[in-house]
């Protein structure tokens, strides 16, 4: 079977020592050192973000698993119907849970201004607030979007989730898409884990913001682009919002001279809250080869008119 790589010599080695532990022994190349004849004959490509040159390369190519859970980089290559697409599902919601329960709790303790009142050796108590009391929206209901459901379920007032349709989530307040000022009014925390697509972007802007109470608190680990950053730099220089915690945006790396770094009660990270680790990657693509072989049907294939 025909099978290449796109991406770094690092991510390739790994790739290959883990699948191997799968009894998966093919000859599996990197396409950046294969000649023009070898990609022609290219079946399936693993890899993100390849460019319009790859696809075109690879004549032959009759599947693509995408490496991460996003696939919001198909919108900028045209890729023929005939090669399906797939991404890694059902890997990310512990580590996207894990993040946005320590971005939560430390807003709400205010766990910053501690460390900046030790740094000057300050003794300046004050009244933090309590998790225990608030209401949580999950913006997105899919794998991620439900574990984070979860994870927040045992430890707030009330946990909502908006997805495309009614989300059906056990002890969660579920809203379809056309609910959506039902799930915004009077959300203290909003965690966003959608992906982008022609439907999502800027997706939460002002009309939104606006219907949050009043010094609420904005979490985005899903894409930058469904954020409406101008409205959310308004919402919070207006004290519509204390502060947010993003790790991703419209544009990456976040340019230096983006007003977010500055912001107050603003927290940012590089993109950081879900990351592609190497087991779960094996375990999906493994489980795709054998799939491929058997001609099943292969797992998280992306709807490209739903764009995910
Ligand atoms: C990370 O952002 C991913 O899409 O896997």
């Amino acid at each position: 079977m025909e099978i290449a790589t796109y991406g770094s010599t690092a991510m390739h080695a790994k790739l290959i020592e883990g699948l191997r532990q799968y009894g998966i022994t093919d000859p599996i190349r990197r396409f950046d050192d294969l000649s023009d004849e070898e990609r022609r004959a290219i079946r399936i490509l693993f890899g993100w973000y390849m460019p319009q040159e790859v696809i075109d390369a690879c004549p032959s190519l009759e599947w693509i698993q995408g490496a991460g859970a996003g696939v919001d980089w198909l919108m900028t290559v045209n890729i023929p119907d005939r090669i399906t697409v797939t991404r890694i599902v059902d890997q990310f919601g512990p580590d996207m849970g894990e993040y946005a329960l320590l971005a939560a709790l430390a807003w709400v303790k205010d766990w910053r201004r501690w460390s900046l009142l030790q740094k000057s050796r300050e003794w300046t108590p004050h009244l933090v607030g309590q998790l225990s009391l608030l209401t949580v929206g999950v913006l997105g209901a899919g794998s991620i979007g439900g574990h984070i459901a979860a994870v927040f379920r045992p430890l707030v007032a009330e946990v909502r989730a908006l997805g495309r349709h009614l989300p059906n989530l056990a002890g969660v307040v579920g809203f379809s898409a056309d609910q959506w000022p039902a799930f915004y009014r009077d959300l203290d925390l909003l965690i966003m884990v959608l992906p982008h697509t022609s439907d999502t972007y800027h997706l939460v802007g002002w009309p939104q913001l606006r219907l949050m109470r009043t010094g609420g608190f904005v979490i985005n680990i899903g894409r930058g682009a469904v954020l409406d950053e101008g409205a959310l730099v308004m919402a919070i220089r207006s004290g519509q919002l204390s502060g947010a915690c993003l790790d991703v945006f419209e544009v990456e790396p976040l340019p230096k001279e983006s007003v977010l770094w500055d912001l107050p009660g603003m927290t940012i990270t590089p993109h950081v809250s879900g990351p592609s680790r190497v087991e779960g990657m094996v375990r999906v693509f493994a489980d795709n080869l054998k799939r491929f072989r058997q001609r099943r049907a292969l797992v998280g294939v992306v709807d490209r008119g739903r764009g995910y």
